[in-house]
């Protein structure tokens, strides 16, 4: 009697123990041990990217290190992080030399401040600036979908001394005022764009394909690209056919082979585009892109030579790679919990997907060197990369791929409520025409007018809420 009791006991000690262990492994699987700044271990619910979470939301936030770059990583994040700031000049093929002669920007950071989105002077000058500063792309093309002779495939709205830009361009709104059900007003603006100032032949608009676009802030994009793409490619086979809603899958061909698109508003670019960027927004020639933007105009001669070389272009890579992503702030508070619940009423959560995880072993630069420290994590991007057509309202007649005119890729929203502190505006959507979170939500037709209309009926206390949660992220 008294031995079975015994036995019994210790199968019972075993089996809590077993418990105990399997309870541990699923925690871990879960849960990276993070220290806050504070040296509290850090909630579930803040940590944004898992090990590459990052403190911060100072203006700093987008633009900190993630904690695993230290010793050697250091130095190549500061080198590409030097490369992606520094103003560029014309002349000299130095790591500062061989802007233009026509280009949009004249750093990566000069549209990307701070690793975020540039207050574009598509706000503060109408347009265009004048002084050699902009911070926007235009994208234009004929109706066959070729660049047209004289012009690149963005408009090159600057250029260096001696030179002439290939175009300006104005921009001016219409205003109109709505009311919520319960009375409340906001308004909506709507762009208007004109193309002057040609460097040669003037192209009227109606013969243009033209798509304006503010930078998206660079939130979490080496976790993007460590994606296990299955799951995306999974999200795209689900339908929501009571909503409306069904993600598609943009497909870039590239060097003759297809791969899944994640970055840029319509998901057209299957990696980082830093060699793009240099080429084509900065006029800097690289290996991959070793002809000047502007080629075929006559205030372009000579052979320019490469202008950066690969080993820059991988120190880019790898910086944009290794920025971490801002922890989530006021978890705990009713409000933002409140607001989280908002958010899936709304049924904002089918496109904007909270959570989703990286493939094992992590990425690799385009040098090809491997970054593990990507691989195997839990992240809450809240987006599922794919398109949605958004309805005629936000479309222009721009195709990319399979991306039509009218769809765009779910904007990622981790780190929005930080924009506002790291780049000192609240504009929001492909070419800022929301001013704050309520308009870029009224500006959601198609597949997103269901969560436009739940949002519309909330009462003004609940939609506050949800903004609430919005600014947590
Ligand atoms: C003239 C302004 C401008 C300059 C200069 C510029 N960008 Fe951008 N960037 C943009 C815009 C606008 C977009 C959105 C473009 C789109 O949808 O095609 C963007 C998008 C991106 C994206 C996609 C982000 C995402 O979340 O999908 C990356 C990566 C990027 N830029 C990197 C760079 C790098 C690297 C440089 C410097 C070599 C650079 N950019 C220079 C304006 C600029
Ligand atoms: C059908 C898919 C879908 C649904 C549902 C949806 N969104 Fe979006 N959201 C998008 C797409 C696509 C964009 C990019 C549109 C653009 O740039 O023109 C976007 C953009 C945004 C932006 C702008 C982000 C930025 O940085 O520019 C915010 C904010 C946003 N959505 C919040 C919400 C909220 C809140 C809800 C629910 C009330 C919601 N969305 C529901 C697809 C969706």
């Amino acid at each position: 009697m008294f031995k079975y009791h015994k036995i019994g006991l210790l199968v019972f000690v075993i089996f809590l123990f077993l418990v105990s262990l399997i309870f541990q492994a699923c925690q871990k699987e879960e849960e990276n041990v993070i220290l806050t700044p504070g040296g509290r271990v850090a909630l579930p619910s803040e940590l944004s990217a898992g090990n590459s979470t990052i403190f911060s939301s100072t203006s700093k936030a987008f633009d900190t290190p993630a904690n695993w770059v230290t010793g050697s990583l250091m130095d190549l994040f500061l080198k590409g992080d030097a490369l992606y700031d520094n103003p560029r000049v014309s002349g000299e093929n130095t790591t500062s030399g061989g802007l233009g002669p026509v280009y949009a920007g004249y750093s990566c950071a000069s549209c990307h401040n701070d690793a975020g989105r540039t207050r574009s002077t598509l706000f503060t000058a109408g347009g265009s600036g004048p002084y050699g500063f902009s911070s926007f792309l235009t994208f234009i093309r004929t109706p066959n979908d070729q660049n047209f002779r004289q012009y690149g495939r963005v408009l090159h709205d600057q250029a260096v001394y001696g030179s002439k830009p290939e175009g300006k361009l104005r921009v001016t709104y219409t205003e109109k005022e709505y009311s919520f059900p319960d009375g409340e007003k906001y308004s909506l603006i709507t762009p208007h764009y004109e193309i002057y100032d040609w460097y040669a032949d003037s192209i009227p608009l109606d013969q243009i394909e033209l798509s304006v676009r503010v930078p998206l802030r660079h939130v979490g994009m080496g976790l993007m690209m460590a994606l296990d793409q299955n799951e995306i490619l999974r999200l795209a086979t689900i339908q929501y056919p009571e909503y409306g809603i069904s993600g598609k899958v943009n497909w870039v061909p590239e060097r003759n082979k297809k791969y899944l698109g994640l970055s840029g508003h319509k998901a057209q670019h299957a990696d980082l585009t830093v060699e793009l960027g240099f080429s084509s927004d900065l006029g800097v020639t690289n290996d991959r892109f070793p002809h000047e933007v502007a080629e075929g105009q006559s205030q372009v001669n000579g052979n320019y030579g490469i202008q950066a070389t690969t080993k820059e272009m991988a120190a880019v890579d790898f910086y944009m790679h290794a920025l971490g992503v801002p922890a989530r702030r006021a978890v705990t508070n009713p409000v933002v919990q409140k607001g989280e619940e908002l958010f899936y009423q709304a049924k904002c959560n089918l496109c904007h997907t909270p959570t989703l995880h990286t493939k094992a072993g992590g990425v690799q630069l385009i040098d090809g060197t491997n970054v593990p420290w990507l691989g195997s994590q839990v992240i809450h991007p809240y987006s599922d990369y794919l398109l949605h057509d958004m309805g005629p309202e936000l479309g222009d007649d721009y195709s990319q791929f399979n991306a039509t005119g009218d769809e765009w890729r779910t904007t990622p929203l981790w780190g929005a409520g930080l924009q506002e502190i790291v780049n000192g505006h609240s504009n929001f959507l492909h070419d800022g025409r929301a001013r704050n979170f309520v308009e870029a939500i009224m500006w959601h037709g198609g597949e997103g007018d269901v969560s436009r209309q739940k949002f519309s009926k909330m009462t003004k206390e609940e939609r506050e809420t949800l903004i609430m949660f919005l600014r947590s992220l």
